[in-house]
């Protein structure tokens, strides 16, 4: 990676999205099978979520497997090799290592020239991180930059607990950016609110453990996700219209000129109550939820890769994106798929 030296005024260059990949964890779980362990079933979850099922990670798939398969397609779709990374960003809530799983990847792939780092921000960090990653390329610091957005919510889940068991998968997708002419970002805002933070976590246990005669250190591990769901289905609905319309409105953009709305991927009543604060057609909104459920950082990736390789999106197509979860965060960006050469 080179550096722009102080007092270098640096260029403003564009960003192009150039490939997609993802990868899919080993099993698939449906709505029936969950009622084996938990008082549910397959109408409820489907009414009340638009799930059908999940893919869930068997114990000898790791998220650095995931994400790296996620890479390398998006890579393979772009006709770019590993060498040509300068940065990989993994946006992630569960890493094999909490250290950092990034730096797995990079070796995986093999994408010595790349610096890796991880990113947190739950549901909104694939968005966060492709806003990360556009600065990098804007300046002209970096030129190629991979966006992997990797989840393993399976690991973490009470799967005794039917409010919140039946709405997680895991997953990972994957995005390529590189500076071009025709700029792929066209705006961004994202938000956050700790002071909500509470009504969807995924806590550190708050145990004490003796340390040295008058001293104690506190253990490590953690709880099991903790939501209250009706709470983060009100914020979600109230926050996603409005930090859409904001963006909008500042692009100068009304959302009949966009072809796409990709929202991250947690509950189909969301979808359609922000397709229709924005008065957009129900077919203008993709939608994979019945085969994946919400794969957290990935269903962004996920959903757009699924749509390029189908040819519902298409060079040159604008998608209006929002992100939203923990936190609390969310945000949303004006993006135009450019597609590889
Ligand atoms: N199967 C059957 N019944 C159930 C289930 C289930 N899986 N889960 C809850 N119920 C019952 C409840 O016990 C309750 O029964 P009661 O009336 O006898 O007490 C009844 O169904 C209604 O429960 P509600 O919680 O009111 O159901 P609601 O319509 O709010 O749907 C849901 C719950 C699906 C969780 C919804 O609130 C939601 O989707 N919220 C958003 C959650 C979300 O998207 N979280 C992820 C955010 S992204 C991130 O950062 C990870």
């Amino acid at each position: 990676m080179d550096l722009l030296l102080a007092g270098q005024s640096p260029p403003i260059l564009g960003v192009g999205l150039i490939g997609s990949g993802s990868a899919q964890a080993a099993q698939v779980i449906s709505n029936d099978q969950l009622s084996q362990r938990v008082d549910t079933n397959d109408e409820w979850i489907r009414t009340r979520t638009g799930i059908g099922r999940r893919r869930v990670s068997t114990p000898g798939q790791s998220l650095v497997d995931l994400a790296a398969e996620a890479g390398r397609s998006a890579l393979t779709m772009a006709g770019r090799s590993p060498q040509d990374l300068d940065l990989i960003l993994l946006a992630t809530s569960t890493p094999d290592d909490l250290f950092g799983s990034a730096p797995r990847v990079q070796a995986e792939l093999g994408a010595t020239n790349a610096v890796a780092f991880d990113l947190t921000a739950a549901c909104s960090g694939f968005l966060f991180a492709v806003v990360t990653a556009a600065q990098y390329l804007r300046t002209g610091a970096m030129r190629r930059a991979l966006v992997i957005g990797a989840d393993q919510l399976s690991r973490f889940v009470d799967w005794d607990d039917r409010r919140s068991c039946v709405l997680f998968g895991d997953g990972a997708g994957a995005v390529l950016l590189e500076t071009t002419h025709q700029d792929g970002l066209l705006g961004f805002q994202l938000q956050s609110d700790g002071s909500r933070g509470a009504v969807l976590n995924l806590p550190a246990v708050d145990i004490s453990a003796p340390l040295v005669d008058g001293a104690e250190h506190r253990a490590g591990g953690y709880r099991p996700i903790e939501m209250n769901g009706q709470e983060v289905y009100k914020f979600a609905v109230r926050e996603v219209p409005a930090v859409l319309q904001s963006l909008l409105k500042r692009c100068d953009v009304s959302p009949d000129q966009l072809d796409w709305l990709l929202l991250h991927q947690a509950n189909q009543r969301i979808l359609d109550a922000v397709a229709d604060r924005l008065s957009l057609p129900r077919t203008k909104v993709l939608s994979n939820l019945s085969s994946y459920g919400n794969t957290s950082a990935a269903t962004i990736p996920l959903m757009l890769d699924e749509a390029v390789r189908d040819g519902r999106i298409r060079s040159g197509d604008l998608l209006a994106s929002s992100g939203f979860g923990a936190g609390l965060s969310w945000g949303a960006a004006l993006l135009r798929w450019q597609g590889p050469a």
